[in-house]
């Protein structure tokens, strides 16, 4: 088979736990109007090396409306998207900041949203972009905000969700004379090359109210599987799927491209279910497992290739999508594209370019355990190679995973007043910390709960678990900011 572009599909979805998703296409953060200004703080370049003093600009918000001289700092951490100002109005971080007589500050992320370190996003200049640098960048922002502002008798308190939650521990671990304590919401903390529990939760928690969902889908998927094997059959797979254009699969990278796609619409589903997202303008928040898995179990609607197809276009038209787009070369040459504003540049390209770097993260088919199958492992190492360049390959990836987990601890974390919550419907809450490491090392696993959802605005429909959730972080940090 000719790989001539191959690739496939990362996604990064949509702005998340304040700018992330670990997944999908990269759709257009979507922001809502709220009236907090941009500003902006000279930043240095590379952190790492004291003989080159270039600077760029970094963006952040403030929201000082809460702050009292006696209380502390929240510094919200931005990660893989665009810094969403709506958390400088809601979210549960306000709500501790209203109790505590907080200054709350969020800042954007290197390479993200309109941080631009570089004038474009070239490989050599995709270097700066780490979460080394990253850190750097937090302290450096921490000291000089404390001197400008006169902070110098607070205590900071870090907050993220999701790889910002990873970047909230690490900023406790590497810089404990900065941060006095982390909330680290949904954090993977330990890097992975293969990461294939991801799809075994998944599974576990479509089977959560509805044990026989996970077969109807690997049902489902698998009579995808045999539709594939015909040329015959891709007018019908096109129209089943709103494909945007008449299926092509002649690659391998293309059919894994594909079937990772499809797949992803329920990974997301999963990963978000029932989580509060609507004030960061996503859409589509209301279709959650109970709605993909009833509608899995309707027999009414035919076969469960049929019941899936319905799914997929349940899904699309409540996040209003007209197609999906699953041309593989169409990816890749838009990865590729190094320029801010191109096409993958909302976090795309920045994201892969961290997991083929850093983390690995790569959401596997490969486990037995669950109902997907055609994208293994080395179709995800593959992109890095066929968008960044030739030096890619396994043995390079998983070095790199290696050098994360040994810079950081993975699981072996060795600092002290850290929260790490997890939802267990979440995918990511397996390369988390799920249970007490000391005293001062806190693990909050939430039952029925997806990805930072403490973080989200309260609400009724939540899980149940979640306002005492609330009140134990909220408990634990006013215990620790009296010490
Ligand atoms: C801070 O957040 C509160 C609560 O949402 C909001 O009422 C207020 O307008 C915000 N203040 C600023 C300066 O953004
Ligand atoms: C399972 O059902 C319980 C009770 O109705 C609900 O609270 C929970 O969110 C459901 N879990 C999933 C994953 O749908
Ligand atoms: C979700 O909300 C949309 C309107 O925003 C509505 O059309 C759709 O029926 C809802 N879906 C479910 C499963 O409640
Ligand atoms: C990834 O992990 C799965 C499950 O542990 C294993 O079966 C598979 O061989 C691994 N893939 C690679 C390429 O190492
Ligand atoms: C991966 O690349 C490295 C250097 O770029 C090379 O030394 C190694 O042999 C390659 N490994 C494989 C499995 O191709
Ligand atoms: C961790 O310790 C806290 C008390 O500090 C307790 O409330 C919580 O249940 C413990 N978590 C786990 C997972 O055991």
């Amino acid at each position: 088979m000719a790989y001539t572009h191959m690739l496939v599909m990362f996604f990064i979805g949509v702005s998340l736990c304040n700018g992330f998703i670990y997944r999908r296409f990269y759709a257009k953060s979507p922001q809502i109007s709220v009236t907090v200004q941009d500003q902006w703080f000279v930043q240095r370049l590379d952190h790492l090396n004291g003989a080159d003093s270039r600077v760029w600009k970094q963006r952040y918000f403030v929201n000082d409306s809460f702050t009292q001289d006696s209380g502390p700092v929240f510094l919200m951490i931005g990660g893989e998207g665009a810094a969403n100002p709506a958390w400088m109005t809601y979210g549960t971080w306000i709500t501790y900041a209203e109790k505590m007589g907080a200054l709350c500050l969020l800042l954007e992320h290197r390479f993200y949203g309109q941080s631009h370190p570089t004038e474009d996003m070239s490989v050599d200049n995709l270097r700066y972009l780490s979460s080394q640098q990253a850190l750097a960048d937090l302290a450096h922002f921490q000291t000089v905000m404390t001197e400008k502002l006169g902070l110098g008798s607070r205590k900071w308190v870090v907050f993220g969700g999701s790889y910002p939650g990873c970047l909230a521990a690490w900023y406790r671990i590497k810089f404990p004379h900065l941060a006095h304590a982390a909330v680290a919401s949904s954090a993977p903390v330990q890097a992975v090359v293969n990461f294939t529990e991801y799809l075994d939760v998944v599974q576990a928690s479509l089977a959560r109210n509805h044990s026989d969902c996970p077969r109807s889908v690997k049902l489902a998927s698998d009579t995808l599987l045999e539709l594939l094997a015909y040329k015959e059959n891709y007018e019908k797979i096109t129209k089943d799927f709103n494909l945007c254009k008449l299926l092509d699969v002649s690659s391998k990278m293309d059919f894994a491209f594909f079937l990772d796609t499809i797949a992803e619409y329920v990974m997301d589903i999963v990963q978000y279910n029932n989580d509060n997202r609507e004030f960061e303008g996503v859409k589509g928040t209301n279709v959650t497992i109970q709605v993909v898995c009833n509608i899995m179990a309707s027999e009414s609607l035919g076969s469960p290739y049929e019941r899936y197809v319905e799914v997929l276009q349940h899904i699309m038209k409540a996040k209003k999508e007209k197609c999906i787009d699953v041309r593989y070369h169409k990816y890749v040459q838009d990865m590729r594209d190094s320029r801010w504003g191109g096409p993958s540049s909302t976090g795309g390209r920045q994201w892969l370019y961290q997991t083929c770097t850093e983390f690995g993260y790569f959401q596997s088919s490969d486990s037995p355990s669950q109902p997907f199958s055609g994208f293994p492992l080395s179709y995800h190492v593959q992109q890095c190679y066929d968008i960044y360049g030739a030096d890619f390959n396994l043995s390079m990836v998983t070095g790199a995973v290696q050098q994360t987990n040994e810079n950081y601890g993975g699981l072996n974390v060795q600092a002290s007043r850290i929260i790490f919550p997890n939802g267990l419907i979440d995918p990511w809450h397996a390369l988390g910390i799920n249970t007490n490491l000391s005293i001062d090392l806190v693990a909050i696993p939430m039952q029925d709960a997806a990805h930072c959802a403490d973080m989200y605005p309260a609400r009724p429909e939540e899980p149940p678990v979640l306002p005492a959730v609330r009140r134990q972080i909220f408990d634990q940090l006013t215990n620790w900011l009296q010490l």
